[in-house]
């Protein structure tokens, strides 16, 4: 069976290429869904990518993960990383690994933004190197 990855991004991920392009780069998320799609379809294996301004369709995305037997889940929650315990419990409640992704370095940012609820619920995070983080947690989440 094809491995299946699921990549959710959270609020305002839709606006990446023209958002604080000195903080995110200049890709847009359509530029990173296709290099995701590259580099799964090179290893056999399928992306499920998704973006939502919305709390509530990441955590249903995260149930759903699990129910379509998802290898893993690599989640940008974006703004919600720094607040959502509802995440978290979502990311402790289904079995699937979950990997904390940010094209900035949160840690190097505002104080706020230290926090991480998604993190404590995360198997690895993956920060700090623009559009090349997800490419990296791809690479690790496909070999759990
Ligand atoms: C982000 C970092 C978060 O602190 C911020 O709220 C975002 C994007 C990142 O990818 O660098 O929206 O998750």
């Amino acid at each position: 069976m094809t491995d299946l990855i699921f990549v959710l991004n959270g609020p305002n991920l839709n606006l990446l290429g023209t958002r604080e392009p000195e903080i995110y780069g200049h890709d847009t998320l359509d530029d990173i869904a296709a290099m995701l799609d590259d580099q799964a379809r090179e290893a056999g294996a399928e992306i499920d990518f998704r973006q939502s301004n919305h709390e509530g369709h990441l955590i249903d995305w995260l149930h759903e993960a699990q129910a379509e037997g998802a290898k893993a889940v690599l989640l940008n929650a974006a703004g919600y990383t720094h607040t959502s315990i509802a995440l978290l419990d979502a990311i402790k409640a289904i079995k699937v690994p979950v990997f904390e992704v940010h094209l900035s370095d949160p840690h190097a940012r505002e104080e706020f933004r230290h926090l991480s609820y998604v993190g404590m619920g995360a198997k690895a995070v993956f920060a700090g190197h623009g559009a090349k983080s997800y490419q990296l947690a791809l690479d690790v989440a496909l070999q759990v």
